[in-house]
């Protein structure tokens, strides 16, 4: 059984992810979306939000599960029986930072391979950062994240 896991913060998910979670989804026999639990970042939405965002937007989709993780992807990815991690590359400026981490886990774990896919055009300027700034000043996220998250993610800022 192919186990191949797409690790991200998700704060939020938005369309681009969901292009590469569909995309990935169709070439392993599992994909286990893994929200990362604590980073250097704080994240604007709790982990129970974006479990919950990701939960909904995947319900009925039954080779992918959601899960959250902490400390270090390799011994997440062992824990999962997974071969594969998957990660979207935007632009050229991801590059760098994701063939280092791509080194690191490979390092840490040679058996863990990376496998990159190419972000669809629409989504190449898209990021959760983007999101939230939009959000946060009332600009028109509608097509950038799921409809069924929309009146969420603004209700999230106008309660801050
Ligand atoms: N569409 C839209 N946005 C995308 C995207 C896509 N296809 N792919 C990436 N992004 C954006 C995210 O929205 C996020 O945007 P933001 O910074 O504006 O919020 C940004 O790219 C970074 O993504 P993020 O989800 O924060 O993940 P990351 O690429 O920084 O990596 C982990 C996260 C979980 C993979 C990584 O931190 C990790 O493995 N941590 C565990 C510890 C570990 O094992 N470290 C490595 C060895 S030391």
């Amino acid at each position: 059984m192919r186990i191949f896991v797409y690790p991200g913060s998700f704060d939020p998910v938005t369309n681009g992810h969901l292009d590469i979670i569909d995309r990935a989804s169709r070439i392993c026999d599992k994909l286990v979306v893994a929200v990362l639990v604590n980073r250097s970042k704080t994240p604007v939405f709790s982990m129970e939000e974006r479990i919950s965002f990701l939960e909904e937007i995947l319900a009925g989709r039954p080779n992918i599960q959601v899960l959250p993780f902490s400390g270090l992807l390799v011994d997440f990815m062992r824990e999962q029986k997974a071969t594969t991690v998957i990660k979207g590359l935007r632009a050229v400026s991801d590059f760098e930072y994701e063939f280092q981490m791509a080194l690191l886990n490979k390092n840490l774990n040679p058996e863990i391979e990376t496998l990159f896919m190419m972000t669809s055009i629409n989504y190449s300027y898209l990021s959760s950062s983007a999101v939230r700034e939009l959000a946060c000043y009332g600009g028109n996220i509608r097509d950038l994240v799921p409809e069924a998250i929309v009146d969420r993610i603004y209700s999230k800022f106008k309660a801050r």
